[in-house]
């Protein structure tokens, strides 16, 4: 079942998630239709708060970006209960970024390259590794939204200015886009 995309103002997007267990309700069920909903919308991640849910549940598919990177050929990959335990600092990039719950708004963020990270699998195996390059860029984007974090909190003041107006109009619903969403009422 594709599900409505929670849009910027809705207040599960500043909620800090919270860790579930085996017996949450229904979760292959919603990680099947986290699934659906991302590839209806053609992102490459997707983070439990963007359907509504304050729970530490994250999608990342990269074999879509695979024709550009091919080390992630296959990469489609859930992520329960992930924690950053460490930014490696020694080296930064400035990457443009969007997100789902912020239609239309593409910004650079500067993010470290490297991140050391636990996570279950869909299994509830335990997984601590480092990860680097893109893929460390798209966990830090889609973990960021268990902390009730965006991208756009990442940018200079200057760029905040900047897309003061676009995210009024996000707000006021003044916008389109190709998949289904849900406002803030
Ligand atoms: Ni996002």
């Amino acid at each position: 079942m594709i599900l409505p995309i929670y849009t910027y103002g809705q207040p599960v997007l500043r909620k800090v998630a919270e860790d579930i267990d085996e017996n949450y309700p229904n979760l292959k069920g919603l990680i099947q239709d986290m699934y659906e909903t991302l590839e209806h919308s053609e992102g490459i991640g997707l983070a439990a708060p963007q359907i509504g849910l304050d729970i530490r549940l994250v999608v990342i598919n990269l074999d879509i970006i695979s024709d550009d990177l091919p080390e992630y050929k296959g990469y489609i990959k859930t992520f329960i209960n992930p924690h950053i335990l460490e930014y490696d600092d020694t080296h930064t990039e400035l990457m443009e970024e969007g997100c789902l719950s912020v239609p239309g708004i593409h910004e650079s963020v500067r993010r470290p390259t490297r991140i050391h990270v636990k996570y279950q699998d869909e299994n509830f195996e335990e997984h601590e590794e480092w990860a680097e390059g893109y893929l460390a860029r798209v966990m830090q984007h889609e973990f960021d939204h268990l902390e009730g974090t965006m991208f756009i909190d990442r940018l200079s003041m200057l760029r905040k200015q900047m897309i003061k107006g676009k995210l009024n109009s996000l707000l006021k619903g003044n916008f389109r886009c190709s998949y289904k969403i849900k406002l803030r009422k």
